[in-house]
């Protein structure tokens, strides 16, 4: 296994891997690497059938649309034999085209209006465009380390409400939502500074795909006070652009990035994505 980073920010690339079937001491390895890359690591030249693809994802833990199923909304892009992948494409599972897809297209992480909100997911690339469809990764930790002393007192002590309903608006799914989505288990409160379990490092969680408030402020200062987290998570410091290859496969970590999906090209861009169930955040700190 060769490994190098990508960027400063965060990402480190490994060749020589594979997913297939890995042993403990390989698995354990890529962990380590996810940890080192900061929350993204680039598995290259990898053959993934569906059922492969899953059984590397179990590794991490119980998955979406297995364990606990994903929203009804987003049902009509999973793979229809595998509950577990989401389709990423502009065509259908019948190969017809869906127009340009919005997936991911706006600065998010992964399902955090969960309780209990993704950790790592993991996407393969099948078909890509010739030029375009990048997808930026920046490192919510950098973030949360850039800030003052002061400022980060005042967030460790805060909460955010994360809900479907905003991702409705901002996402690629608000034309065809399904109404009961957006009651129950599509809501969830998280600290607004999280503590990664293995890095034990300290990052916001707070992303304008899902987020809809921070708890206990006056609702322009929750908006300033997002728009400003956004801004800080987003600066090109922080960020990996990731340049696909055929045959590449990404692990990001929720816990600690936040992702967009460029939606810059015209020609077929096509991936399976599995999604792996997390923890409860941690909060920044002890509620003992
Ligand atoms: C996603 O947000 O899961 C998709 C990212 C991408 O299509 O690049």
């Amino acid at each position: 296994m060769n490994s190098q980073r990508l960027s400063p920010a965060l990402g480190v690339e490994i060749v020589g891997f594979d997913a297939r079937e890995p042993s403990d001491d390989d698995f354990g390895q890529i962990h380590e690497y996810l940890v080192e890359g900061a929350g993204v690591l680039v598995l290259r030249d990898q053959t993934l059938e569906p059922e492969q693809h899953i059984a590397f994802s179990r590794r991490f833990g119980d998955l979406f649309g297995e364990a606990e199923p994903l929203q009804n909304t987003v049902t009509r892009y999973l793979h229809p034999d595998h509950p577990q992948i989401f389709r990423v494409s502009n065509k259908n599972a019948d190969g017809q085209p869906l127009g340009r897809s919005r997936a991911g297209n706006y600065w998010h992480s992964d399902v955090s209006f969960r309780l209990r909100p993704a950790s790592v997911s993991l996407l393969y690339a099948i078909e890509l465009p010739r030029i375009g469809g990048d997808t930026l990764f920046c490192s919510t930790t950098l973030a949360y380390d850039s800030l003052s002393k002061e400022m980060r007192f005042f967030l460790d002590r805060l909460e955010a409400r994360h809900d479907f309903a905003i991702n409705t608006q901002v996402g690629f799914s608000h034309e065809q939502i399904e109404t009961d989505d957006l009651a129950g288990q599509n809501a969830a409160i998280h600290p607004v500074v999280r503590r990664h379990p293995d890095s034990g490092r300290k990052g916001l969680f707070v992303n304008p795909g899902n987020t809809s408030h921070i708890l206990g402020l006056h609702e322009g200062e929750s908006r300033m006070l997002l728009a400003f987290l956004y801004k800080r998570c987003t600066q090109p410091e922080f960020i990996y652009r990731h340049s696909w290859r055929p045959h590449d496969l990404v692990i990001w970590d929720n816990r600690c990035t936040m992702h967009y999906a460029i939606v810059d090209y015209d020609a077929d861009r096509y991936l399976h994505r599995t999604t792996v169930i997390g923890e409860r955040p941690i909060p920044a700190i002890s509620t003992d």
